[in-house]
């Protein structure tokens, strides 16, 4: 018998070489423990023995049971840790919550705002609800004007309107406030108007300074500096002869473009120049609105699309991509 327990002990180290599973545990302390196991089988025959070999034999096939009961367990906890190790794969990457940031035309808004505060300009602003004297009468636009096609005009009634463009700010500005003004009015403007350049929604910055001595190489100087903060110093900025109503005279300010630098292409349809904002010295008709007089102060004015800005500067080619909100584009900036 003794010869038995030692075959089982060697048969058991063999089977548990091939342990590969925890089911292969189970399976094999069925085989040696369970109620028809071998061991058990063994032990079943001890009531044969006699009087004087049994405690011996059956002291052995104790041993060799705590045995294959501590090794089973061994085993057991080896292979428990291995497979919950396949479970928890400690090379993938974390997951990272998604973090919030500022929309791309509120980081070029801001840019705008920083260039004009070191400038000595202050903010202003004005309602987007307008009434027809602020955001036309008063910027010699009067009703059957030509130039109230220039926009398309979400209506209220004869009255109230959306403001089509920041101006109306510069008469409110002028009517409360006294003189010098130097302001900046960022805000939003709308226009009955939907492409890939449109939305009836968009965002302009006003720009006025007003004060007894102001040039036109005032004008020059401001937006000159202002773009060259903002693009660089190496682009071209040209002021080209144009029209407002409210300015005289006027000009519309160009920078060479930035895809092509000035070569010709598709974005500036081969001028090689892009227009990014409209300006001029404030007309004495606006002054007359706001009581201002025109022999003793001038001034100019300015108003630049915020959209179009930020197209410009990262080179994207449909402004509806803002107002979308797919975070594809959102985070790329
Ligand atoms: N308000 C004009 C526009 O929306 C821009 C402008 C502002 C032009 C101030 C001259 C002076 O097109």
């Amino acid at each position: 018998m003794e010869k038995q327990i030692e075959e089982l002990r060697s048969s058991f180290e063999e089977d548990l070489k091939n342990v590969k599973t925890l089911k292969d545990i189970e399976s094999l302390r069925v085989t040696y423990l369970g109620r028809k196991g071998n061991l058990t089988t063994i032990l079943r025959g001890m009531a044969a023995l006699s009087t004087d070999e049994r405690p011996r034999m059956g002291s052995l096939a104790n041993q060799l049971k705590t045995f294959i009961e501590e090794r089973l367990a061994g085993r057991a906890r080896e292979l428990e840790a291995s497979e919950t190790k396949e479970l928890i794969d400690v090379t993938l990457p974390g997951r990272m919550p998604r973090k919030g940031s500022i929309h791309i035309l509120n980081q070029v808004l801001t840019e705008i705002e920083d260039i004009f505060l070191d400038l000595g300009f202050q903010i202003a602003s004005g309602p987007e609800v307008e009434d027809d004297y602020h955001n036309f009468e008063a910027l010699n636009i009067p009703a059957f004007h030509p130039a109230r096609d220039m926009q398309a005009t979400f209506y209220f009634s004869d009255r109230l309107l959306l403001r089509t463009h920041t101006s109306p700010v510069q008469i409110r500005v002028m009517e409360s406030n006294g003189l010098p003004v130097r302001i900046i009015a960022p805000g939003k403007v709308y226009r009955s108007d939907s492409d890939v350049t449109h939305t009836p929604m968009f965002h302009q910055v006003e720009g006025l300074w007003v004060e007894e001595g102001i040039t036109f190489g005032h004008l020059k100087g401001v937006l000159e500096a202002f773009i060259h903060t903002l693009f660089g110093r190496d682009v071209a900025v040209r002021f080209r002869p144009s029209f407002f109503p409210f300015t005289e005279p006027s000009a519309e300010v160009d920078i060479g473009c930035v895809i092509c630098k000035g070569k010709g292409c598709r974005v500036c349809k081969d001028t090689g120049w892009l227009e990014i904002l409209g300006s001029g010295m404030v007309d004495p008709e606006v002054f007359k609105y706001v009581g201002i007089d025109s022999e003793k102060v001038t001034g100019f004015a300015f108003g630049l699309g915020v959209e179009r800005v930020a197209m410009l500067k990262y080179g994207i080619d449909d402004i509806r991509l803002f107002f979308e909100n797919d975070l594809r584009f959102l985070t790329q900036f």
